[in-house]
């Protein structure tokens, strides 16, 4: 094996296939995502968030008895550490719920029954765990920011449903529970995105699952990534605010050279499959609960951009409307990203570990030319 490569990568990584994996396909000429060759639009149809889980995890659907197991072992999780609980009481007031969630997972660690091991049934069980525990960090946290106390799980509810109780300190209704539910299986997972990749990384070291999920929280964050649902709705709230025209503003964006967040994907040259379902939820929430103004605003931005500079909407613009009509605070919009990636994130951290190899690459170097000289400090 050569020690260097004469292969250029092009910026970003564009383009390279990086590993070989069972768990997402991507068509991005055909809009096409599917979680183990099952179609997006079919789980979001018909599947719920825990059995796109079993989905990723464990490779095929569940049998009933087998989505009950898991729905079992997921509401059996719904426990934090006091010290955790502690530690989220401590965060300073300014302190980002994501900051916050980053900060609580990797100290996640400190109390799993499973901590020294990294083997594959003990990884499954750290997934499950931390599915449970990162939706209530980011529920409890918020309660505790707010100085609201914190709510009980509830153990006969879903994923998505006890989430809402801990968070808004009420069951929430059908209809909001079936569109959180919805929005989490589509984010569920998305191949090497940034934050999946960063995950890789670092399980490939033969490090450990708390040590690979707050590598990827740490990339979810940024506004290219994750962090985009937030940065749309502040622009949404920004236009409502001044009474402005959406289109003027975002037109303004355009003349500043800014990137308008939400728009645009590495992969897809086609609608993000994802954008279709968020977008009628959007207007679907906004009709029903009377705020049909944020779907209105995002509609003529989507139609201005996609006429001014041909960008499809992505998976995180029409998600900024929907968490904030299901009663989300918009700093809260990227944690409840990962409320739902840490199944994909899990899985393929999985993945990894059962065929590991280091991942290594090269860069090419392009600084001052070897051998350069070592000028002593006195002679520069
Ligand atoms: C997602 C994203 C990071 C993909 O980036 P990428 O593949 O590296 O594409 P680039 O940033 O190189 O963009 C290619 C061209 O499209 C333009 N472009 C891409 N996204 C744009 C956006 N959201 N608004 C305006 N212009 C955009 C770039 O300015 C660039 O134009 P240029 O060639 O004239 O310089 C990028 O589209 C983006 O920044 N979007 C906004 C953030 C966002 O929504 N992220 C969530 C993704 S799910």
């Amino acid at each position: 094996m050569s020690s260097v490569t004469t292969t250029q990568s092009p910026k970003g990584l564009e383009g390279i296939v990086a590993t070989t994996s069972k768990i997402c396909y991507i068509d991005g000429d055909r809009g096409v995502l599917a979680y183990r060759g099952i179609d997006i639009h079919e789980l979001a149809d018909h599947s719920t968030f825990e059995e796109t889980c079993y989905l990723l995890w464990f490779g095929k659907l569940p049998t009933r008895e087998e989505l009950s197991g898991l729905q079992a072992r997921l509401a059996a999780e719904r426990k934090l550490d006091p010290g955790i609980i502690t530690m989220l009481r401590n965060a300073p007031a300014h302190a980002l719920p994501m900051d916050v969630l980053r900060t609580a997972v990797s100290a996640l660690s400190f109390y799993d029954p499973d901590e020294t091991k990294n083997d594959h049934n003990a990884n499954v069980a750290k997934a499950i765990r931390m599915t449970s525990q990162i939706a209530m960090i980011v529920a409890a946290y918020d309660r505790i920011r707010k100085g609201r106390t914190v709510v009980e799980p509830d153990g006969t509810l879903s994923h998505a449903a006890n989430f809402l109780l801990m968070l808004n300190g009420e069951k929430p209704s059908t209809t909001a529970e079936r569109a959180l539910d919805i929005a989490l299986i589509l984010h569920a997972d998305h191949e090497l995105n940034a934050s999946t990749f960063a995950a890789r990384v670092t399980a490939a070291t033969l490090s450990d699952m708390h040590s690979a999920i707050t590598s990827a929280i740490g990339a979810l964050k940024g506004p290219l990534h994750g962090g985009a649902n937030e940065a749309v709705f502040r622009i949404l709230k920004a236009v409502d605010a001044a009474g402005a025209d959406p289109v003027e503003h975002v037109r303004g964006m355009l003349a500043q050279k800014k990137k308008i967040p939400g728009f645009g994907h590495r992969v897809y040259h086609t609608e993000d499959p994802r954008a279709t379902h968020l977008r009628v939820m959007s207007r679907d929430l906004g009709a029903s609960s009377g705020q049909s103004k944020w779907n209105d605003m995002s509609q003529k931005i989507e139609a201005f951009v996609k006429a001014e500079k041909k960008l499809n909407a992505n998976v995180d613009f029409y998600s900024a409307s929907t968490y904030h009509i299901l009663g989300i605070d918009v700093d809260l919009f990227t944690p409840v990203f990962a409320v739902s990636r840490i199944s994909g994130w899990a899985a393929h951290v999985i993945e990894q570990l059962d065929d590991n190899r280091l991942i290594r690459p090269r860069a090419d170097y392009l600084g001052p030319v070897y051998p350069n000289k070592y000028v002593a400090i006195d002679q520069r």
